[in-house]
């Protein structure tokens, strides 16, 4: 589907007017966090511009109003990312038991650094914060599935599975709808 005029495919347009519909009318507004997560899952892992028009207008409210919230989160990329976008969690928690080094190991592993994606499209590497997994420190997220009490070996194991899957992360267990 081109990113230039994104359009919901129909079942899932049928979830956004059910979430819209959880509002009064002039509430629109309440559903874009679930709507986003939708509109992420969809259109290839990000939210491109014509996607956050797209989804102003479905909610009936400013494009601004989608940009400032797109921005403001985390769980929202507002560029293009790769297949598999491995997340790892930096904050105290994970950072006392190892992120950095997590990070450091993916960082070779992917010959990229923190924030780029891989020449072949396939893989992101991101910090982030609190994924509220802090029991099971250190951990990433990749799609909608965490990965945790990680060492550097099993965060290169799980770069190979990944590869060896050559499937897109799904979002969209993730999408709170
Ligand atoms: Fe890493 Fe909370 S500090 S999940």
């Amino acid at each position: 589907m081109s990113s230039d005029k994104p359009t919901f495919s129909t079942e899932t347009l049928a979830l956004v007017n059910r979430i819209i519909a959880r509002y009064p009318e002039g509430r629109q507004k309440s559903a874009l966090l679930p709507v986003l997560h939708l509109a992420q899952s969809e259109f290839g892992g990000w939210l491109s511009p014509a996607t956050m028009d797209y989804v102003a207008s479905l909610l009936s409210i400013k494009p601004i109003e989608v940009y400032e919230v797109a921005t403001f989160y985390s769980m929202y990329n507002t560029e293009p990312v790769g297949n598999c976008l491995i997340e790892v969690c930096q904050t105290g928690p994970c950072w006392l038991r190892g992120s950095d080094d997590i990070v450091e190991h993916l960082e070779k592993k992917l010959g990229i650094k923190n924030g780029e994606t891989t020449a072949d499209g396939m893989f992101t590497l991101k910090t982030v914060e609190c994924l509220g997994s802090c029991g099971t420190a250190p951990m990433l997220q990749c799609g909608a599935e965490y990965y945790e009490n990680l060492t550097p070996e099993k965060a290169e194991e799980l770069v190979d599975k990944l590869r060896a899957s050559g499937q897109r992360s799904s979002y969209m267990k993730s999408a709170r709808v």
